[in-house]
């Protein structure tokens, strides 16, 4: 069975895959809000040195552990670890890559309907209007029909890329829909700094103002870091299952590090600067997107083209992540059970559509969380950002610290490597260092969770900051 493994075509095919999956609504959605209101550059040095940090070790340990087994999660911890207890964190991987897409392929189908929104003109009669723009979206993801109906298109998409395979599919996939991101993001920062008084906006993104920055942001900084390279469920283990040994794991992390801060700016710069020269609020937080932005599309010229563009590219952005969660279901299957990829793609994305209609129908009339006070949808997103990705990461690097052993890991990484310009030993040390601090940090960042759950009391207010 290992020798028909699917390997990627290229080695571009596979960064561009694997920025897919970073790239997604974390970096257009989240970043540019989170950014914005944190401090602007001094929250983005932050962020940037906890990617250093606590992703690009955790990012290349899941490479290394998908490589050297060319296993999918599940099975590379347990032929690492010698059939022992460790295979719970692949399970743990598996079990998250469920709960996300659940609730991600709802977002996904929210992206489709508002690209086409757009096409349609639809966003003219909210011009200038953010209520009834707030009023059009909070009715649109309650209802009980219209989101359903997108988010099974969106799941549709994402199956049928799948099913494709690691080749034609996910990385083909990749290869047309990451350079359309790029260059139509390319073309929105364009727009936006031409726009009179545009340039403000760069301002508001990068002007560092260290008095915004406070625990909490930093704290912020550290889980989005972890969250926007799609770290903690083994989709990095299993893409990097599709390796083979002549690749430079080193080179492949940075590059998509590279692109998806990269990414993560564009969109910042595109978002702000058109907020700024239409003089709209740009502390409207999460509701910047589908609320403010429809409000303003309408008052720049040729609005309703560049409105269908940044939702296009939303949707793209959204659809490269959720194939990319997908993935780590149906391998699971594919390695573990000797399923085929049809079977095991239908069987889970069908189950995993049908979880999101109830995602869906929790924004409505139709709670099955009702007894926790929030919605499904809430509890699904806080119980796999908050809890389960940060313990999956905080277990990976512990594994690798434990079990499978840093000169182990550095022996893989190094396969690939053609002149090493450091001592080896000193870079086992520095790799060592990098794994206890990410795997120390996240586990702050999980008890701080906890705690605040429930006691309603974060550390950092009791250390009284
Ligand atoms: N990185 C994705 C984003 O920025 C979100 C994400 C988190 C994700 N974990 C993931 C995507 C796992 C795919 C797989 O939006």
């Amino acid at each position: 069975m290992k020798n028909s493994r699917e390997q990627w075509g290229s080695r571009l095919g596979f960064i561009l895959a694997a920025s897919g999956s970073a790239v997604g609504l974390g970096n257009i959605w989240k970043y540019p809000h989170m950014a914005g209101q944190n401090g602007g550059a001094a929250f983005t040095v932050v962020y940037l040195l906890c990617i250093l940090i606590v992703g690009l070790p955790i990012l290349l340990g899941e490479l290394a552990i998908g490589r050297k087994t060319q296993l999918s999660p599940v099975g590379a911890f347990n032929k690492l670890s010698n059939l022992s207890n460790w295979k719970w964190v692949g399970f743990l991987g598996v079990a998250s890559a469920f709960v996300i897409l659940s609730f991600y392929g709802v977002v996904g189908g929210w992206t489709l309907k508002y690209t086409l929104f757009a096409l349609s003109g639809g966003f003219n009669s909210l011009s200038g209007s953010p209520d009834l723009s707030s009023q059009i979206f909070t009715e649109f993801i309650g209802s009980s029909f219209q989101p359903i109906f997108w988010q099974l298109i969106f799941m549709s998409f994402c199956m049928g890329i799948i099913i494709k395979g690691v080749k034609s599919g996910i990385e083909g996939g990749a290869k047309i829909m990451m350079p359309l991101i790029l260059i139509i993001l390319g073309l929105l920062v364009f727009k936006g700094l031409s726009l009179e008084g545009g340039k403000k906006g760069l301002e508001f993104l990068f002007k560092p103002k260290f008095s915004d920055l406070n625990p909490s942001s930093i704290v912020m900084a550290l889980g989005h870091a972890f969250f926007t390279l799609s770290l903690g469920m083994g989709t990095m283990i299993t893409y990097g299952s599709y390796l083979d040994e002549k690749q430079n794991l080193f080179t492949s992390a940075i590059w998509i590090i590279l692109l998806d801060t990269f990414i993560a700016m564009l969109a910042g710069t595109a978002i702000f600067t058109i907020v700024f020269a239409m003089g709209a609020d740009p502390s409207a937080g999460a509701g910047l997107i589908f609320v403010v932005l429809p409000t303003i599309f309408p008052q720049i010229g040729g609005g309703a083209i560049w409105g269908t563009l940044f939702f296009f590219i939303l949707f793209m952005a959204a659809l490269t992540s959720a194939i990319s969660i997908l993935e780590v279901i149906t391998a699971y299957f594919i390695d573990e059970k000797g399923w085929s990829r049809n079977k095991a793609t239908l069987l889970f994305g069908g189950i995993i559509s049908i979880v999101g209609v109830f995602c869906s129908l929790s924004l409505g009339e139709f709670n099955i969380a009702a007894l926790l006070d929030i919605s499904f949808f809430d509890f699904l997103d806080e119980l796999s950002s908050k809890y389960m990705l940060p313990i999956g990461g905080a277990l990976t690097a512990l594994f690798i610290l434990s079990k499978w052993s840093v000169k182990t890991f550095l022996t893989e990484l190094l396969i690939g490597v053609k002149e090493l310009k450091l001592d080896k030993s000193l870079l086992n040390s520095i790799l060592q260092i990098l794994l206890i601090v990410s795997s120390l940090v996240v586990g702050l960042i999980i008890i701080n969770e906890l705690f605040d759950l429930l006691f309603n009391q974060s550390l950092q207010k009791l250390a009284g900051f």
